[in-house]
This record gives C-alpha cells, structure tokens and sequence, in this order.
C-alpha cells in the first residue's frame, strides 16, 4: 500500500472537548480521511484536516439521499495502542449497502487500512474512561451536481472521527421503546438491511412522536401485516425467552445486518444459550410477557452496545421487562463484548484489529 498523503492541522481542537460528558457524536476530531471517485475508478485518498466542505445546491446526495455510511469503534486497549471492532465487517457492509443504491464500491480491505491510518493520526482523541470509545463513521455519497433522477458518475468516500460516551442517555440503564403501530421504517424489497439516509429519514418522525412521550426510541413493525418485529433503527432487538434467544432474521431484508448483533449471537451460542434467528411476533412477545417466559429484551448495535429494554409499550399497555432493572444476561454480554474491545478479556474470535502507535 502507498503511503497515504497525511496534510495536519494547525492548531488541535482536543483541548475544547469536556472528556467527561462526550455525549453520542458531539465532538470531532481533527481530521478525516477523504478519497474520491471519478473515470471508473477511487483515488489513494488522502488524510486532512477535519472541516466544512463547500457543495453546490444541486449536489444530488442533497436531493436524492444517494449515500451510505457505517458505524464502528477504537478503543483504548488495556495493553497500550487501540483496538478497532470487527472493522471489516463494516467495509463489508458498506459495499452492499452501496450496491443497494447504485455506488460502486470501495474496497473493504482499503477501507481497514485507511481507518487503521486515520485510528494512528488520531490516536490522542481515543477516549480513556470506561464506556467511552472513538466512534468511526464512514460515509459515500454522489458528488454530481444535477436534477435528473440517476446515479451520480462520482463519489466521495469520507471516513470521520467522534469520541463518544453512551448513545442513549440511560447509558446501559434500561430504556422505554414504544412498539410504532402506525409508522413503517422498511418494507420487503426496500432499502431496510442498507445503511443508507432514507432509513434514518423515515424513522424521524414516528421516532420523535415516541421521544416526547418519554421513549428512547420506537421498536419498528413489518410494513405489511404489522405483527412481525423488525429492529429499532438504531439497534437490533433480541428477547431471552426462558432459555432462547431470539432476534428477527435477516431474510427479509428489512433490517441492518448488524456487527453487535452477529457478536452477541456467537458469544451466545458459545455459552450454549439457544439461539434463534426467526420470525417474531409482536403477539409472542405478548404472550411470553403474561407467561411470566420473556425474560430480557435488549437492543445491539454499535452506538448503543447492549441496550437493555425496560419498558415496552403496545397499544397502550405498558410491559416491564425484567422489573425495569438490567438482566443478568444483558448486563455479561456487555461486560463480554467491552471486555473484548478494551482487551481486558481474551478476543478468542479474533475480532479486534490491533494498532500501536
Ligand atoms: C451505529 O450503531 O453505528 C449506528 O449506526 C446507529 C446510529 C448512530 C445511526
């Protein structure tokens, strides 16, 4: 690989940031990595200061939200240097978002290489306290400037730095999700498993009705029939039902295919939790409640980890999850998983990739 062109800052901004309440995606680094498209082909791209980019009013991304981004972590390692969660998984996932939306795409083992370069120039803004991590957010979009509805013929990949605390402000406390009866966020055949605006978009509104009423978030429904769930839009959702685990399955491709989601579903099997991937209804989830057999519900995703649910609302009734409290279950799984990313347990899978600096 070229020596990527490395263009820094004058003066760092690490010295404005409150490192004890980062919140989700309030701060950003000093720089970014930024390659671009055109003839057919990427460029080597380049590392430069982090900053305002000027576009035209027809730049068509603004339009037609042809655009695609991912979501994943550095971590400050116990042992010194960072480790980076699963990142090819998410350059993976991003060439079939692309393909979804008509962007050709970046190769994934590129796109490792310039993150591991970006984490390296970025070392000092990895966060230090427990909990808190250097999110990573790449993101493609059209570059062309026109009216017509049509791919754009260049694009440009930029790979951006955000140290963070928890995505939800009860952190890994328990938070409420109203179960959206009336909104839809993806339908079969549509752009739900791609990590794509529209997504993001459609879930604003039902999402924002559902955060004055006190709810973190809404927990999405199938489109057509209204009984099968879906995920969260920000997370996956799984149920521990008695000894099962159960998450949505991605064959209907309405939901993201997510990291944490694939990362919790190994280390369950691996504890020897039963593990389903499969249709479920909201009616199960019902009747497992008045059972007394749903045990812990929980959402995974990068920003979020583990997320437990405490309180799920259908229809107007309220189901408390395990007394509104942490499941045991949730609460390993956390401790497992950022035990991994912070190398302060073995990373038996092989997950993190590991930069010195
Ligand atoms: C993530 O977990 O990385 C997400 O994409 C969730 C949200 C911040 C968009």
């Amino acid at each position: 690989m070229a020596q990527l062109k490395i263009t820094r800052v004058a003066q760092s901004k690490y010295d404005s940031v409150n490192w004890d309440d980062l919140k989700f995606g309030y701060y950003f680094s000093d720089h970014m990595f930024v390659s671009d498209y055109a003839d057919g082909k990427w460029n080597e791209g380049e590392i430069m200061p982090y900053g305002p980019m000027q576009v035209e009013p027809t730049l068509c991304t603004l339009h037609y939200g042809q655009t695609v981004f991912e979501g994943l972590k550095a971590f400050r390692a116990k042992n010194g240097g960072a480790n980076i969660f699963r990142p090819i998984m998410n350059a993976r996932r991003l060439v079939r978002s692309s393909e979804m939306v008509c962007i050709p795409p970046y190769n994934p083992e590129k796109m490792v290489q310039d993150i591991c370069e970006l984490v390296k120039v970025e070392n000092k803004w990895i966060p230090s306290q427990y909990g808190q991590s250097l999110y990573i957010r790449p993101l493609i979009y059209g570059t062309g400037n026109f009216l017509g509805v049509h791919p754009s013929k260049t694009y440009r990949n930029i790979v951006m730095c955000s140290p963070v605390g928890a995505y939800y402000k009860e952190g890994i406390n328990p938070v409420k999700i109203k179960v959206e009866d009336v909104y839809s966020r993806a339908v079969k055949g549509g752009l739900g498993a791609a990590k794509t605006a529209a997504n993001y978009a459609a879930s604003l509104y039902a999402g924002t009705q559902a955060q004055a009423n006190g709810y973190a978030q809404v927990l999405w429904l199938d489109a057509i029939s209204r009984e099968v769930i879906d995920e969260v839009g920000a997370m996956n959702i799984m149920f521990l039902m008695k000894d099962e685990l159960i998450t949505p399955s991605l064959e209907h491709g309405t939901i993201l295919a997510g990291v944490t989601r694939d990362s919790v579903l190994h280390i369950a099997k691996d504890w020897g939790v039963k593990v389903s991937e499969r249709n479920i209804s909201i009616d199960e989830i019902h009747d497992a409640y008045k059972s007394g057999r749903l045990k812990e519900v929980f959402g995974t995703g990068t920003a979020a980890v583990i997320s437990p649910v405490g309180m799920l609302t259908y229809k107007g009734e309220d189901l408390i999850i395990n007394d509104g409290k942490i499941g045991e279950f949730s609460q390993k799984l956390y401790d497992t998983i950022t035990g991994i990313q912070y190398g302060e347990i073995e990373d038996k899978y092989g997950w993190n990739v590991h930069v010195e600096f």
